[in-house]
């Protein structure tokens, strides 16, 4: 069981408080969901805790692990991956390739990338990769050009380089967005595998009915702040969630 803990972690932009003050855990085998309007910190929230960028205060813990006096690749390594809401493939290699070069993440030099020694023989390697590309319903473009794919598949491929990297958790920014209605469904099982397989997710999405499904509990951001946290039933009833971002059809 690991835990990743988030502990009073503000980001400021010059004036803009973008985050304040936010407390939260996710566990090994659980889905956390974040919501809340644009604008709100959901994807500051995920580039603070992958330390694209370095918060103003606050800390962050895997475990024993403090990724806030980390480096990006450190963190990963440590066992936290993500997916970017504007999604960054290399398009001009193939669909196996940009999983194969996630796995790389835990080779410290040039010489253990080249022999992938850390993690395994290149045989098993190799065979890993292609199982994701297959799990993740890419089979037949394993050797198509990343750049070639449709928007569903690309982001299904994020999901997938992600998962390359074997995290204990994984945050998900809006891995839904563009995908038609099939595809959302076959994303929701994909999660809920994940989840199975005991990562712990941090998911961002704004398609409510696929948040609702799939979270064990949800935590509701506005201008930067906390409004709300809880399982979905009460999420989806509470007043303030309801005035600030459900609407009062929902
Ligand atoms: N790198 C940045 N520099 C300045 N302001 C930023 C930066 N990133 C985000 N912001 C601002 O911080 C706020 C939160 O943005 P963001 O986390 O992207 O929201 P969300 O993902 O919830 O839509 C917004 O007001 C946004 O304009
Ligand atoms: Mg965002």
């Amino acid at each position: 069981m690991s835990v990743l803990k988030v502990s009073n972690l503000s980001k400021a932009f010059g004036g803009l408080q973008a985050l304040a003050d936010l407390d939260f855990i996710v566990n090994s085998g659980e889905i956390l969901g974040l919501i809340g309007p644009n604008g709100s910190g959901k994807t500051t929230t995920i580039n603070v805790l992958t330390q694209v960028l370095s918060p103003s205060t606050g800390e962050v813990m895997l475990d024993a692990h403090r990724l806030t006096a980390m480096k990006a690749n450190q963190i990963v390594r440590c066992g936290l991956a993500r997916t970017f809401q504007n999604l960054r493939l290399f398009n001009g290699h193939s669909v196996l390739d940009n999983v194969r070069v996630s796995q790389t993440i835990h080779c410290p030099t040039l010489l253990s990338r080249l022999n992938a020694l850390p993690m395994g023989p290149e045989r098993v390697l190799r065979l890993e990769a292609q199982e994701l590309v297959e799990r993740f319903g890419l089979g037949k473009r394993m050797h198509a050009l990343a750049g070639s794919l449709s928007y569903g598949e690309k982001k299904r491929l994020e999901i997938a380089r992600a998962m390359a990297t074997r995290p204990k958790f994984i945050l998900l920014d809006e891995p839904a967005a563009g995908m038609n209605t099939l595809e959302i469904n076959w994303l929701q099982s994909a999660i809920r595998e994940i989840r199975a397989s005991g990562v712990g997710i941090l998911l961002v999405e704004h398609h409510m009915k696929l948040v609702m499904d799939i979270c064990d509990r949800i935590l509701v951001l506005n201008f930067g702040k906390k409004i709300a946290d809880g399982p979905p039933e009460l999420i989806a009833r509470d007043p303030a969630v309801i005035e600030s971002y459900l609407g009062k059809a929902h």
